[in-house]
């Protein structure tokens, strides 16, 4: 049985990559950080079809059993293009749909927050897919497209950060609950709960993925059987940042590979 394969334009989807290792300890995860790209949020659709169909290719090549496309931006747009996306028959989850099905179980009124990249709120996907399950809930969405370059660069807990982060928020102005609409979010959580002063429950992808995956191995009989070998993990280039978050998320023994897929 082969990897789950996991992956994101950079650093981000480790923290998707992290629940499911926390709730699947014994899977194998093959993780792909497209650094080359980065940021996908700012990238045209038309790019990131590209990119999908290069990596989902790498990730049949890899014998992955189950890909999670762990970045809103790439999901927002495999939502929209799935049938010129080919998946090699590799069930595919992204990391939207289970959180919109989550919040709407979970807030049956209110406002609800949402920020994300420039892609993934253009595309609108958070507001037209709870609107579509709950009409009653207020959907308020913002750009922040400064905040997954801000992370990716390791600028997280500091002042500049925390001057953005407070910036953008005061933007979106008051939410009953917020969606952290972009895998890189996680990251910086302390600074945004602190902004709301710990009183606003915010919904972020990790966990909510993490128990999707399991319950579909599970039910699909897919679970690892015998020792699947250390975690994988490769990026399109190369950076310090990268290599330092993932050893954080993982353990220092994680070995990096630069892989560069064809453009
Ligand atoms: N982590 C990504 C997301 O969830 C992408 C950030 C970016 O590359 O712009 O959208």
């Amino acid at each position: 049985m082969g990897p789950i394969g996991v992956f994101d334009s950079g650093v981000g989807g480790l923290t998707v990559a992290k629940g499911i290792k926390d709730l699947l300890p014994d899977e194998q995860v093959l993780y792909f950080g497209d650094t080359a790209h980065l940021p996908y949020g700012d990238k045209s659709r038309d790019s990131i079809v590209g990119y999908l169909i290069n990596i989902f290719k790498f990730m049949h090549e890899m014998n992955c059993k189950l890909v999670v496309i762990a970045c809103n931006s790439a999901s927002s747009v495999y939502d929209l293009d799935k049938s010129i996306i080919p998946v090699y028959n590799m069930p595919v989850i992204d990391v939207i749909s289970p959180v919109v099905r989550k919040t709407v179980d979970e807030f049956r009124s209110g406002t609800i927050g949402v920020i994300g990249t420039r892609r993934t709120i253009e595309s609108a996907i958070y507001k037209l897919s709870i609107s579509d399950l709950n009409p009653g809930l207020i959907v308020k969405e913002l750009a922040t497209p400064l905040l997954a370059p801000m992370i990716e660069d390791g600028f997280i807990h500091n002042k500049i950060a925390k001057a953005v982060i407070d910036d953008y928020l005061s933007q979106l102005g008051k939410v009953d609950s917020l969606i952290l609409g972009c895998t890189h979010y996680p990251l910086i959580r302390q600074e945004i709960e602190a902004y709301y002063d710990h009183k606003t429950p915010l919904i972020d992808a990790p966990k909510i993925i993490a128990a999707e995956v399991k319950k579909y191995i599970n039910t699909n009989n897919l679970r690892q059987k015998s020792d699947p070998g250390p975690d994988q993990f490769y990026v399109s280039d190369f950076t310090k940042t990268f290599e330092e978050t993932a050893k954080q998320f993982f353990g220092s023994e994680i070995r990096l590979n630069e892989l560069k897929l064809n453009e």
